[in-house]
């Protein structure tokens, strides 16, 4: 990423809280398991959805079931 700018007005990874939905993360990352292995990443996705609402069958991978819980989310940040 040589040359290129960062910081909070052009960061590298974003990350995005769905209303009542998963973490939209996009940017180049590696999500990790407790042991340190990475997990398989789908290639043609250029952004990933991680699971907050904990009723994912596919976990830390969001797999609409926040949808079929009533999963409320809608935090909003400070202005
Ligand atoms: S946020 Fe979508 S299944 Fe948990």
């Amino acid at each position: 990423m040589c040359g290129e700018a960062t910081g909070p007005d052009h960061p590298q990874v974003r990350i995005r809280c769905r209303l009542d939905g998963p973490l939209i993360v996009e940017g180049p990352v590696e999500v990790l398991d407790h042991q340190g292995r990475p997990f398989p990443l789908p290639t043609h996705k250029p952004l990933l959805a991680l699971c907050r609402c904990g009723a994912s069958g596919n976990r830390p991978f969001c797999d609409g079931s926040h949808k079929r819980i009533g999963f409320a989310a809608g935090e909003t940040a400070p202005e």
